[in-house]
């Protein structure tokens, strides 16, 4: 594009006199554009056709906290740090064909939280706010009421089929969001036995890590959660001055790798770099203490990102003919982002995200592998207020507000961003850096999750089942039924698609050219 004209736009408010400049394309003036690109879409539209085979391998991509507000704002600020206005990029995830919305509320609460919804998603059965893997029989912290009300997820359901299942994410892999596809607590705060209520060692419960080792068979487990799995004596191989969470000297990663074969245990990434998936069938590694760090400032010498730990795994379960079960969580960072109230970090982590879903799609085929890209919940977060086309999405509206002062067209409903007193000015270069806090008018030390709907966007295999606005459970039905996992062994699908024979864009380029071969004689 090469004629851009530059528009300028006088501030509407001229108290202050500056100008916003924006670009926009010339040919986005001419009504021949946008009916071409409508007509195009339109085309793609009319050429979906629905896959009906069951689904090999199963991809789920939860972006915790990632809500619609935060897929806009995440899809312009990767396309403004590729040099665009950002607001007609498209994000890898934005080109899946299916589309649903999800209705987030636990049994007991409008406001969810990643633990029942996770419980919803991935085992399939609505909870209560802060448990995992239970139904709402059990309320948050009674531990005698996980017994009997356990729900199984499809990562078990799964493995039980004989395909391959991994797990990994940023944030310690026995949070909330990873661990209710192995665990059943009552809370989801029961990290290491030194977490447990006496109520629930007395009546026998086991913390998280303890049953990511002992539940289920899960064959690679990346992410971060060392302190969870080490003695209370044992010393942190990268942070001397910690030392393990647990009070029952047990040696957690040890247990893992008992009675496992070409199973590894990596904490840093040139260990995990020196992995060879072709003679590793089990991988745990764990990169932190707690979770890992945020994208926007991993130690890249020292923790492999997202998106080198889910290729390391796509491949090591890809090995499995049966086909593979993958949960792949960023995001966690994204949650932990906005509830700071750093709209920077949530969005980076988002666009990270993103970039892992795009490898994914150059790892597998469409043909046999569903995708799944949802959040759990969403946040109080919107942008908004005046903001020019192209206008940073970080940066600060064009006008000024009522008390004569530049607002961030990025804020959140509550948070720490709150300022007691009158409202501190601001300009961009204050809301760009990685630790400003968008304002809230209502003080809380953590922003809170939003009620509203998030989106499901699917592709492969029955993903045309995720239509409509459907309760959040739905989805991990949708994925058993797509690969014929229990309780719908009998879904009388076709046998999966095999993927790499000839992928249908080659094959219908094969059809074209003999047509023109035809036409030309
Ligand atoms: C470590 O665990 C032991 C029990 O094995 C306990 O007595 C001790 O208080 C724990 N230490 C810390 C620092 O938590
Ligand atoms: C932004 O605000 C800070 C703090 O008031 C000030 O030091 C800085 O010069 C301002 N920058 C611009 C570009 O106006
Ligand atoms: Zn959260």
């Amino acid at each position: 594009m090469a004629s851009h004209h530059k528009l300028v736009f006088t501030g509407l408010l001229i108290s202050i006199s500056m100008q916003w400049t924006l670009s926009i394309s010339e040919e986005e003036l001419h009504a021949s554009y946008w009916n071409n690109k409508a007509r195009q879409a339109l085309h793609t539209a009319l050429n979906v056709q629905p896959n009906i085979h069951q689904a090999k391998n199963i991809i789920l991509f939860l972006g915790d906290g990632m809500g619609v507000p935060t897929v806009t704002a995440a899809r312009i600020l990767k396309g403004q740090l590729a040099g665009e206005s950002g607001e007609e990029t498209s994000l890898v995830m934005d080109t899946f064909p299916h589309l649903a919305l999800s209705k987030t509320y636990t049994v007991d609460q409008q406001m969810p939280d990643s633990a029942g919804t996770a419980t919803a998603f991935l085992c399939g059965v609505k909870a209560n706010y802060g448990t995992l893997g239970v139904t709402a029989a059990t309320p948050r912290g009674n531990c005698r009421a996980v017994y009997g009300n356990e729900v199984t997820s499809v990562l078990n359901r799964a493995k039980k089929a004989g395909k391959s299942v991994g797990i990994v994410t940023t944030t310690r892999v026995q949070h909330a969001s990873p661990s209710a596809n192995y665990a059943h607590s009552a809370d989801r705060n029961w990290y290491s036995d030194s977490d447990l209520t006496p109520e629930a060692i007395q009546n026998g419960c086991r913390d998280i890590a303890y049953q990511l080792v002992h539940n289920i068979e899960i064959d690679v487990i990346l992410g971060g959660g060392r302190q969870y799995m080490f003695s209370n004596t044992t010393q942190d191989p990268e942070y001397p001055t910690y030392t393990g969470d647990r009070d029952d000297g047990q040696n957690l990663v040890a247990e893992w790798l008992k009675n496992k074969k070409n199973a590894k245990y990596v904490w840093n990434k040139a260990e995990f770099d020196a992995i060879n998936p072709a003679n590793t069938d089990f991988l745990i590694g764990l990169f932190e203490p707690k979770d890992c760090r945020y994208e926007l400032e991993r130690h890249a010498s020292m923790d492999p990102s997202l998106t080198e730990m889910m290729e390391k795994a796509i491949k090591i379960l890809s090995k499995n003919p049966k086909g593979f079960y993958l949960f792949v969580e960023d995001t966690g960072r994204i949650d932990h982002g906005h509830h700071g109230g750093r709209a920077k970090k949530a969005l980076y982590e988002t666009v990270e995200f993103d970039r892992a879903i795009g490898r994914a799609a150059e790892l597998t085929s469409e043909l046999d592998t569903l995708s799944v890209v949802t959040a759990d919940h969403s946040h109080v977060f919107t942008v908004g207020g005046y903001s020019a086309r192209g206008n940073s999405v970080l940066g600060v509206s064009r006008v000024l507000a009522d008390d004569q002062k530049h607002f961030t067209t990025a804020v959140y409903g509550n948070g720490p961003g709150y300022r007691e007193g009158t409202r501190p000015d601001v300009n961009e270069t204050i809301s760009s850096t990685n630790e400003y806090r968008q304002q809230a008018p209502v003080p809380l030390d953590s922003e809170t999750h939003s009620i509203e709907d998030v989106a499901i966007f699917a592709k492969g295999p029955m993903s045309h089942l995720f239509h409509g606005v459907q309760e959040q459970n739905y989805i991990a039905h949708v994925i058993a039924y797509a690969a014929c996992l229990e309780p719908y062994e009998n879904c009388d699908l076709p046998p999966p698609d095999r993927a790499g024979s000839i992928h249908p864009s080659l094959l219908l380029l094969l059809m074209s050219l003999l047509l023109l071969s035809l036409c030309s004689v």
